[in-house]
Formats: C-alpha cells, sequence, structure tokens
C-alpha cells in the first residue's frame, strides 16, 4: 500500500537516496529542502521549504504536505549538520547550533508528525543517526551528542506510542561519501578505511535499503533499534 514519506534533507546526499527509494516503491514522498532544490533532479518528488530549527516552518512544512499528500505516515529525520572541533576550542554556539538541528530538528518533526499518526493508529519514525553517537568521535561531541540522543528520542517514543501500532527506530550509517564527508581530509579517509571491516565506505542507497525494510510490514514488530548500516565499524552498536 502506498504510504506518505517525509524526508527531511531530502534533496541531496543521504537523504535525497533515501526519498527515491521510497518514490520508486510507488510511495508520495515529500522532501524539505531550504532554497537548493532543482526539480529535475527527481520530478516525482513533492519539496517543501524548511528549515527544521524554526517550528512555525516546519509546522508550515507539514500543514503543505497534507494538503498535498496526505498526513505523514512515514517520517525519516535525516537532515543533519556538523561543525567539527575539539571541546577547548568548540564554542556555545557551535555546540547549540549542531544540537538543535540534529536533535531539536528530529524532535520537532516527530513532535509534529505524531498527532496523525496517533490519529491512524498506524505510523513509521526513523532517525538518522550516526555511528559516532554510541562509538563517540574526537572533535565531534556536539555532533556524537545531537545523534546519541536520538537513541532516547526513539526509545522514549516506543514506550510512549507502541500501542498505537507506531514504531520508532534509529538507523545508524558509517562512512558516507556526500558533501558532509566532502570537506575531510585525504589522510583522515584513509585513515576511516583501514578501520572499516567491510574495507569501504557505504553507498547512500545502502542506507535507503535500512530505511525502506524498517517502514515495510515486515518490520512492524521492530521498534526502539538502533539498526547499523557501517559494515561492520561499530560492531552493532
Ligand atoms: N555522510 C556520512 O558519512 C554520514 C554518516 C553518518 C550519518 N550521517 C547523517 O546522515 C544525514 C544526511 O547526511 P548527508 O551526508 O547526506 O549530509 P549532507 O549531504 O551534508 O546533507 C545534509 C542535509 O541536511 C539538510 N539540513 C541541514 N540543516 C538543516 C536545517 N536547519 N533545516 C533543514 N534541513 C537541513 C541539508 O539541507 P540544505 O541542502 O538546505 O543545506 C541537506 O539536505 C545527516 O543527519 C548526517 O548526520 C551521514
Amino acid at each position: 500500500m502506498a504510504r506518505t514519506v517525509l524526508v527531511t534533507g531530502g534533496n541531496r546526499g543521504i537523504g535525497l537516496a533515501i526519498a527515491q527509494a521510497f518514490a520508486k516503491q510507488g510511495d508520495r514522498v515529500a522532501i524539505t529542502h531550504r532554497g537548493s532544490w532543482d526539480p529535475a533532479t527527481a520530478p516525482d518528488l513533492f519539496p517543501v521549504v524548511c528549515d527544521i530549527t524554526d517550528p512555525a516552518a516546519v509546522d508550515a512544512a507539514f500543514t503543505a504536505i497534507e494538503a498535498e499528500l496526505g498526513p505523514v505516515e512515514v517520517l525519516i529525520a535525516n537532515a543533519g549538520v556538523t561543525d567539527d572541533t575539539l571541546i577547548m576550542r568548540m564554542s556555545e554556539e557551535q555546540f547549540s547550533r549542531v544540537v538543535e538541528t540534529n536533535l531539536g530538528g528530529a524532535w520537532r518533526v516527530a513532535k509534529r508528525s505524531a498527532t496523525k499518526m496517533v490519529r491512524a493508529r498506524w505510523g513509521r519514525m526513523i532517525f538518522i543517526s550516526s555511528v559516532v553517537g554510541l562509538l563517540g568521535s574526537a572533535g565531534q561531541v556536539n555532533y556524537a551528542a545531537s545523534k546519541a540522543g536520538l537513541v532516547g528520542i526513539a526509545r522514549s517514543l516506543t514506550r510512549e506510542l507502541g500501542t498505537r501500532n507506531i514504531t520508532a527506530n534509529v538507523v545508524a550509517p558509517g562512512y558516507v561519501d556526500t558533501d558532509m564527508t566532502a570537506k575531510l581530509s585525504d589522510d583522515l579517509k584513509a585513515q576511516y578505511l583501514k578501520m572499516i571491516p567491510a574495507g569501504r565506505f557505504a553507498t547512500a542507497d545502502e542506507i535507503a535499503g535500512a530505511c525502506t525494510w524498517l517502514a515495510s510490514d515486515a518490520a512492524g514488530y521492530v521498534s526502539g533499534a538502533v539498526i547499523p548500516v557501517d559494515g561492520g565499524l561499530g560492531m552493532g552498536h
């Protein structure tokens, strides 16, 4: 059965691959962007402008999606940022902005989705975390904290909404080639590669595969889980 899916940050990178995977299986897919969207990229996606740190923008985006595609039944909280530096150099602004985007933004879209999912007695929430949320990462205190926080959100939602046929899970990717990782030095990339048992980085489609599965009927009894898609880097954590 076709569902209404929202992928935040679905205009590029991992989010775009996730959005396209759902569209390919026949779902109605909305994506958020902040101004950089060329409809020629994927004409079947429904784009809405939304900064997830702005509650009014989130509400307006959901209202537009509900009018065009119906209530969001599958939420993929994917939008995220990094701003890496060691803790002694990390400013209040660097910490707050990353946490507010990655954790606050995910909370905001989950909250806005929840009422309609409860009413429908069906829903799937998927939070895109990172292997570093549980593994830690030097220079990423802000990012790792925000990504670990998503586990707390998903597990609490599982307890709050589980009886309503709503699941909430976390997907924890390892290293994926996107704009986010393009800024890392070749040295650092080579170091990461050595640590990954699979001996390669992930494709964005491999992250998308975990998401379509978690949203499927086959995964209806999976909730509060952290699904690593990291080539073994986190060894199941
Ligand atoms: N790449 C990796 O190796 C990797 C590994 C583990 C986890 N992840 C996670 O996977 C997710 C996607 O990463 P990516 O590599 O695809 O990143 P990316 O290419 O840098 O894309 C980031 C996306 O997030 C959106 N975004 C950022 N701030 C936003 C805000 N305030 N409001 C709305 N949208 C916002 C961006 O929208 P704009 O185009 O408008 O900027 C863009 O669509 C992130 O949560 C990231 O932490 C990535």
